[in-house]
């Protein structure tokens, strides 16, 4: 058999399926391996559901990728210590290079106290449960009737919108650490909550925020304004669910009864400037809110039990690359054959269209390591003795490619857009696995 490059890549969202499909088209032998039985990562299981036109569009370039010369693609498969393959795993059976494009799969937890009652989450799992993954999509979440979601991106939005126009509870409000003119989500995404916005509650918010803007040189009727906005093109409403601002505002613990989230303690912030940035600066004015359901929409971070040394929420990077691309490095401190892209370059960072640049540029790099290397024996056949000692189905590229057209099929039958299985054992049933 010819001899190639051989490249295991880890992940199978954006970064790792384009990136796998630049080093497979420049001729390495390219070993995709993936946690989620289906691709996509967070642009299946992450993009708000009814985004339906750009889910499909993406779907449609992914089965694609799967179906690239030199590249073999293996679902269900966790890579990570004490996963079902390790990285020392990798090494042994000839892959001369490792390519992590897992995402952000750690919890940015702030130790507050309180994290373990009911009702107190973290956005990626809500995220995934109501995208269908599993095992999110099988666990019982408690969506009270108040709900707070803390930060102020476009996660934060897609939850808002999740508890406004589907589980259609009675208030959500947001609590955000800095103030009106600091908010990352888009007018686009606003949209899609504005029209449940608390009119009267955002004038007393704006009211009470104000004068600490001023003194921070921020205009706190453009910073109404842009809110506002949004209601011009807002989506018709569904649900009386009031939805409100509380600005300069973080969460200090949670108090419970009998396990169950009631109270969230929030401290009063004042915003200062370091530099050109604001910051938010505890007063220590502390006010308990009633809560029974608190989501933090404020990022993730890398996995730290996935065996590489993290640092902060990301892997830790050779700050003097020899293959840097963009000016960036995908290289990992201290390891000579390991690349890192998307949101495991950097947690929580930018669009679909971004990791999929990432992903290039990564395998860029990758291939520039690996263009100093003679070619190796294929490291599929070590690979498959491994496989097989696991004692559960693997997922190849025509098994992946089956159940995009079975759910298809599904949902044709059920007369909906889009269906999706909500458990692992039906979905490989599904493709006689
Ligand atoms: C709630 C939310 C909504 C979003 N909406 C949009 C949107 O509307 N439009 C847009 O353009 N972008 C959106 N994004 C951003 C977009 O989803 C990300 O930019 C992109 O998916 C990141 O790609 P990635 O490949 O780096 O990581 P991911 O998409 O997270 O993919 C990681 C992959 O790695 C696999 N994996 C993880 N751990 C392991 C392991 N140990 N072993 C093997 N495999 C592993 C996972 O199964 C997954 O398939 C959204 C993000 C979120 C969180
Ligand atoms: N529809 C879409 O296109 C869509 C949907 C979802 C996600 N995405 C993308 O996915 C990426 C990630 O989105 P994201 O919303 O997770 O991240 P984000 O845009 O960075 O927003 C994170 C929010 O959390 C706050 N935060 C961070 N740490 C905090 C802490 N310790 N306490 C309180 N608040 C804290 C941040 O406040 P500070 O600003 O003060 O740091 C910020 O408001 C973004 O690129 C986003 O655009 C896109």
């Amino acid at each position: 058999m010819e001899k190639k490059h051989q490249v295991a890549v880890i992940g199978a969202g954006p970064a790792g399926l384009y990136g796998a499909r630049e080093l497979a088209q420049a001729g390495a032998e390219v070993t995709l391996f993936n946690r989620d039985i289906k691709p996509g990562g967070l642009a299946e299981y992450g993009i708000y559901p009814d985004k339906i036109a750009m889910k499909n569009g993406l779907r449609k370039q992914f089965q694609k990728i799967l179906s690239t010369p030199n590249l073999q693609y293996f679902g269900n498969i966790s890579i990570g210590d004490d996963a079902d393959l390790s990285l020392a795993d990798l090494r042994a059976m000839g892959f001369q290079a490792i390519f992590v494009t897992t995402g952000a799969q750690g919890t940015k937890w702030l130790g507050l106290p309180g994290e373990d009652l009911r009702g107190v989450y973290h956005a990626k799992d809500v995220v995934y449960f109501y995208n269908h993954l599993p095992p999110f999509s099988q666990q019982d979440f408690h969506f009270g009737s108040r709900c707070l979601v803390v930060g102020a991106g476009n996660v934060m939005i897609d939850i808002a919108r999740y508890l406004i126009r589907e589980a259609k509870v009675d208030e959500v409000t947001a609590l955000v650490r800095r103030g009106p003119a600091d908010v990352k989500f888009t007018k686009k995404e606003l949209g899609y909550v504005a029209a449940n916005l608390d009119l009267d509650l955002l004038d007393a918010e704006m009211q009470r925020v104000g004068e600490n803007m001023r003194s921070v040189n921020q205009d706190p009727q453009a910073a109404k304004d842009f809110l506002l906005s949004a209601l011009s093109k807002a989506a018709p409403k569904v649900s009386e669910t009031k939805f409100s601002f509380r600005f300069l505002a973080s969460p200090q613990a949670m108090r419970g009864d009998d396990g169950l989230l009631t109270h969230v303690d929030v401290e009063n912030n004042d915003l200062i400037l370091k530099g050109d940035a604001t910051k938010p600066r505890g007063t220590g004015n502390i006010q308990a809110l009633e809560a029974d359901t608190i989501i933090f929409a404020i990022g993730d971070k890398v996995d730290d039990s996935f065996g590489l040394p993290t640092e902060w929420n990301e892997f830790i990077k050779d700050e003097n690359p020899r293959f840097p691309q963009d000016g960036k490095s995908f290289e990992l401190a201290g390891e000579e054959n390991i690349f890192v892209a998307g949101w495991s370059r950097k947690a929580s960072d930018g669009l679909v269209g971004y990791a999929r640049k990432d992903g290039v540029n990564g395998a860029k790099a990758v291939l520039a390591y690996l263009a100093g290397l003679p070619k190796g024996e294929s490291a599929l056949s070590g690979l498959a003795d491994k496989l097989a000692s696991l004692s559960k189905p693997i997922v190849t590229s025509d098994a992946a490619l089956r159940l995009y057209e079975v759910e298809k099929e599904e949902a044709e039958k059920r007369g909906v857009e889009e269906f999706k299985f909500d458990d692992n054992e039906a979905m490989l049933r599904a493709i006689g696995l």
